[in-house]
């Protein structure tokens, strides 16, 4: 609900439990609040905006504006950026209008969340302008009548008459107060998304990706909590990016010790000419506020991005269980070997075979033929239709891997066209495993792309595909734009590659797309806007893995990670865990095997087939139920916990890294049950009330080896 008080400019975004007031003091659009839920009325009474100080601080230091742009002695870091026409960057936003829309305008050739019907969300658009060069801003914020994020875009529109330059791009927040603790997701390829908390320095604190993609290093993600904030209780402020490329999140904390938080284009890498007329719409931000923890936030999160990000045939649907060739082979197969495996997976219940790379070109090795999508007949005699078939008499599905951003020196494509890569005339190619980047700000490039993966498509029965990207931006440049506008290069890759994502997968709406960069490389909101599904990490060491999942989860649904059960000792770490282990950590995704099927163990085979087994009984409450977590592998004890729950049952998973001699008994509590009610656990004759197991726990066997894990599944009635 979003209720206005015109007269005194008061605008108040109501979720279903937080509230978000600005207003306008002088002109300017300022933050009053943000936090919990509060009844409607008239605040503006408790709004006091700091007076003059001394000469070297300025009301607009202190000022908890909306927009932070460069002016009348704002000293701090800025959110929207312009240069104008005369070199300047000062630009004064004032207030120009407002007005309430039912439901959620989509973002012109980016990915945003989205209303199902008018009826469930409203639309604030809020209209800034600079008089003296023209540029005009429109600020939108959409509230969901069912989930607890607010969506926040900003466009910029130059109704001046010189050009004006967008230098930055960003959606801003001030915070109240000045306790915080941040937290983020940093990382690397193969381990991603490692949750870290940190104080709030006095002064500036960042994350960024220039990579032309959000990265391994550090997820578009960032959280202010309170020191003593837990996973079950007190203040969580969040915000994540609905983009895929580089990008900047930071906190600034002004003079006064409150935080402004941040998070949009990053401006390394980033600046846009805006001519007279023209306009630039910013991605879209999500903002949350969970007065319940980290889990409270992830309660949050997960449901809107499952449901208003996430779109399409599968979004709601049971994920197949699947097996993929790439740990099993890699590059060293042919159809009798992929079809072998094949077999062993229908054998233990498996629902679909991911063929990977090396499939196409005479790619034999990762040093060719990114760019020419098309079948390789010595590996794969008949085509694919001739391997879909033997895969489909298993009753099996057949998936396929694609890299289509990238191309090999070595392939046709660059033979043909080595002007559709991002290069500077002048300077060498950095390749990175043998590739380079296509152009995709480029029509023809997308229109190449968009035909050849469609083509493959057609050629055979596909239901799933892995959409690889291996490589980071290096020479990012577009060598058909003009130097004015070459810093707008990354920006437009993204805008071209949305239009490819957009195309190929409305053109195969029953296909399960799965999107994958070496692993985790692009785990983020826009990518799930296309695909609903990511490959979490190259990484499939299970003892890694808990630690991948937990950091990933507290921003993204456990419907949104893959997650694979591999062969031992692993191939990322040399550990050697337990089977069972690897498909308890695995259960905690979008489950699948990536080994060789075929060298199993009959004892391994048959933890496999009762694994699957247990994933089919069980995976609407793992994909689409509520995931909390319980005990945190982060905190050096070396054991974790997570649960699933959706009303009816609830599933506990626990780890434990290192058996211990002698050990202490120890108990995992779980959250969010009913008190009184009954959950019993058949396999493990337990039954006890809600009550006993979040206040007393599941008391935890004592481990007989390392990497051990148990499952524990409740049910209860009504
Ligand atoms: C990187 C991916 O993350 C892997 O799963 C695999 O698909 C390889 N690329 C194939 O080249």
């Amino acid at each position: 609900m979003i209720v206005l008080d015109r007269e005194n400019q008061i605008f108040h975004l109501q979720g279903p439990s937080y509230s978000y007031i600005l207003c306008v003091r002088q002109g300017i659009l300022m933050n009053m609040y943000w936090g919990r839920r509060i009844p409607e009325g008239n605040h503006a009474d408790l709004f006091t905006l700091a007076g003059e100080g001394a000469s070297f601080d300025s009301p607009m230091n202190r000022a908890p504006r909306e927009v932070l742009t460069q002016e009348k002695g704002y000293f701090g870091q800025r959110s929207l950026g312009l240069k104008n026409a005369g070199g300047d960057d000062v630009v004064s936003l004032r207030y120009q209008d407002s007005r309430v829309r039912a439901g959620k305008k989509a973002l012109p050739g980016l990915p945003a969340s989205y209303a199902e019907s008018e009826e469930e969300a409203d639309t604030l658009e809020i209209d800034l302008r600079d008089e003296v060069s023209g540029a005009a801003v429109t600020l939108s914020y959409t509230v969901f009548r069912d989930f607890d994020v607010l969506a926040r875009s900003m466009s910029v529109r130059n109704e001046g008459g010189e050009p004006l330059t967008l230098t930055e791009a960003q959606t801003s927040v001030p915070l109240p107060g000045d306790e915080y603790e941040i937290i983020f997701l940093k990382g690397a390829w193969a381990r991603e998304r490692q949750a870290q908390r940190i104080p709030m320095p006095q002064g500036n604190f960042s994350i960024q990706s220039r990579r032309g993609a959000s990265g391994h290093e550090h997820n578009p993600f960032l959280a202010l909590v309170r020191p003593q904030t837990t996973e079950h209780s007190g203040d969580v402020y969040a915000m994540t990016h609905v983009y895929s490329g580089s990008f900047s999140a930071s906190v600034d904390v002004g003079i006064d010790g409150a935080p402004r938080m941040m998070i949009g284009l990053c401006p390394d890498v980033f600046s846009w000419q805006l001519d007279p007329g023209e306009s630039f719409q910013a991605p879209e931000a999500l903002l949350a506020y969970a007065p319940d923890g980290l889990n409270g936030l992830s309660h949050r999160m997960h449901s809107f991005i499952r449901r208003r990000i996430c779109r399409g045939f599968w979004r709601d649907r049971p994920r197949p269980v699947l097996i993929n060739n790439w740990e099993a082979t890699y590059f060293d197969f042919n159809a009798d070997r992929l079809a072998e495996i094949a077999r062993r997976g229908a054998e233990i219940g498996c629902e679909l075979f991911v063929i990977d790379d090396g499939w196409f070109g005479k790619r034999d090795t990762d040093n060719c033929s990114l760019g020419d999508w098309k079948v390789n007949e010595n590996k794969l005699p008949g085509g694919l239709k001739a391997l879909t078939d033997r895969i489909s008499a298993l009753g099996m599905q057949t998936g396929l891997w694609f890299e289509p951003e990238m191309v090999s020196p070595d392939s046709d494509l660059y033979r043909a066209h080595p002007d559709w890569c991002l290069h500077v005339e002048g300077r060498e190619r950095t390749t990175a495993r043998n590739q380079l980047i296509l152009d995709l700000g480029r029509r023809e490039v997308q229109d190449y792309l968009i035909e050849s993966v469609s083509s493959i498509l057609r050629s055979a029965s596909i239901s799933y595909v892995k959409w690889d990207m291996n490589r980071n931006m290096t020479e990012g440049f577009s060598s058909v734009l003009p130097a004015s506008r070459r810093m707008e290069s990354q920006h437009r890759y993204m805008l071209g590659l949305y239009r490819v994502l957009e195309e190929i997968t409305a053109g195969f709406p029953r296909v399960l797309f799965e999107s994958c960069s070496g692993g985790g490389g692009r785990f983020d909101c826009g990518m799930l806007y296309y695909m609903p599904q990511t490959w979490t990490s190259d990484d499939t060491d299970a003892a890694e893995r808990v630690r991948i999942q937990y950091g990933t989860s507290l921003l993204y649904p456990c419907s949104s990670m893959g997650a694979h059960v591999s062969a031992v000792p692993n191939h990322q770490t040399g550990r050697v865990t337990p089977f069972h282990t690897r498909c308890n950590v695995a259960m905690g995704g979008n489950f699948g095997f990536e080994l060789d099927l075929t060298r199993l163990s009959e004892e391994d085979l048959r933890c496999a087939r009762e694994a699957v087994a247990r994933v089919k009984k069980l995976r609407n409450t793992l994909q689409q139920g509520e995931y909390t977590r319980l005990i945190s592998p982060m905190d050096g004890r070396g054991r974790s916990a997570w649960q699933f729950t959706d009303g009816q049952r609830v599933i506990v998973c626990i780890y434990q890294d290192a058996a211990s001699p002698n050990p202490q008994p120890w108990h995992v509590k779980l959250a969010g049950l009913r008190e009184n009610a009954v959950y019993e656990d058949e396999e493990h004759a337990l039954k006890c009330s809600g009550g006993a197991l979040m206040n007393i726990g599941i008391p935890v066997p004592r481990a007989g080896k390392d990497h051990e894990s148990w499952v524990y599944c409740f049910e209860t009635g009504k």
